[in-house]
């Protein structure tokens, strides 16, 4: 998957703006924060968003942050309670992550909330970010811009190293200052620390008020994050041969209504895998049988999501 030029681009105005037209095209662009470099996708298109596991070689679809320019777009996504309030009145612009609660026609991908019903939004300090999500002016999906189970990029030639030919451009804003990932805290229920970064939590339980609770290292891990969004009904994989009663997610040239992509593309494929999964409820679907689907590329972090969908229920 190296067949792309990545361009470098300078951290002035034509630069912004070009990095700004690429997501707007549906295009990758790696961007300095404070805290590592991103990898940024427009967050509303799923398959710039698949593009993104697709570059990473990512082997699961962990949910990713959206970054905003301000509070108030912030509010376009997610619904803020007071505590979540005040911590983004108190901290933002900063390398803090808050989760929260995703709010109804949020118009965001699936394939960034991986289908959860929460959302972690960031609004970053870095001035090229800023004037980046300020041109864009949409919301950006940006996991750190290295690929999977490497060290996160606190300069561009750490990006280009890791991605270059994967993606479409690094917008070179420097070193990162701060060189460690956003902490992050869950304010879907009592205030929780999900992930220690570059805020420190005595700040912000004082600002709270309270002492943040400690998620037992499951919640984090993918798998008891995911698992509550299985689909209702019961899943057979790698199926050639469906049954009668059994509602095929196909893939490939394959027979049926619901097809994850039809041609066989895998990055349409993880596109369309959330909203698939949806329909299927929304139709009340009992027995779902889904298509082989190889085991290459973004392929491993479908299979991993459907091995999961699949499981027996607790
Ligand atoms: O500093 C940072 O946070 C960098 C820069 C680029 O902003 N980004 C970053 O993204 O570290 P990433 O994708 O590597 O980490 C996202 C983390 C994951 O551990 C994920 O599980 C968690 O955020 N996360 C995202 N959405 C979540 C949700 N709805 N509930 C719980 N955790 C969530
Ligand atoms: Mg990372």
């Amino acid at each position: 998957m190296s067949d792309k030029e990545t361009h470098i681009l300078s951290a002035n105005t034509a630069g912004i703006e070009h990095a700004a037209a690429i997501l707007r095209r549906g295009g990758l662009v790696a961007f300095s924060t404070e805290t590592v470099y991103g990898l940024g996708a427009d967050a509303r298109n799923d398959a710039a968003v698949a593009r993104i596991y697709a570059a990473k070689e990512r082997p699961s679809f962990n949910p990713l942050i959206v970054h905003v320019p301000d509070l108030e777009t912030a509010q376009r996504y997610a619904t803020f309670n007071d505590q979540a309030l005040r911590l983004a009145e108190t901290f933002w612009p900063a390398a803090l992550t808050l989760v929260l609660p995703l709010r109804a026609g949020s118009g965001l991908s699936k394939l960034v909330t991986a289908g959860l019903d929460s959302v972690a939004i960031r609004v970053p300090a870095h001035t090229t970010a800023r004037r980046l999500l300020k041109t864009f002016d949409g919301p950006v999906a940006a996991p750190s811009a290295n690929p999977s189970g490497r060290i996160s990029p606190t300069t561009a030639t750490h990006v280009v190293n890791g991605l270059g030919g994967r993606i479409d451009a690094v917008l070179d804003g420097g070193t990162c200052r701060v060189g460690l990932e956003s902490t992050i805290i869950g304010m879907t229920g009592a205030p929780t620390l999900l992930r220690e970064g570059g805020i420190p939590v005595d700040p912000i339980e004082q600002c709270l008020g309270i002492e943040l609770a400690r998620a037992g290292s499951d919640i984090t891990a993918p798998g008891q994050l995911l698992s509550h969004y299985a689909p209702n009904g019961a899943v057979r994989l790698n199926v050639t041969d469906p049954k009668p009663d059994e509602t095929l997610l196909g893939f490939g040239s394959v027979e049926t209504e619901l097809n994850l992509s039809p041609s066989g593309d895998l990055v349409e494929a993880a596109a369309n895998l959330f909203r698939l999964l949806h329909v299927l409820n929304e139709n009340g679907t009992s027995k779902i049988a889904v298509s082989p689907i190889p085991n290459t590329g973004l392929g491993r972090a479908i299979n991993d999501r459907l091995i999961r969908a699949a499981a027996p229920r607790g």
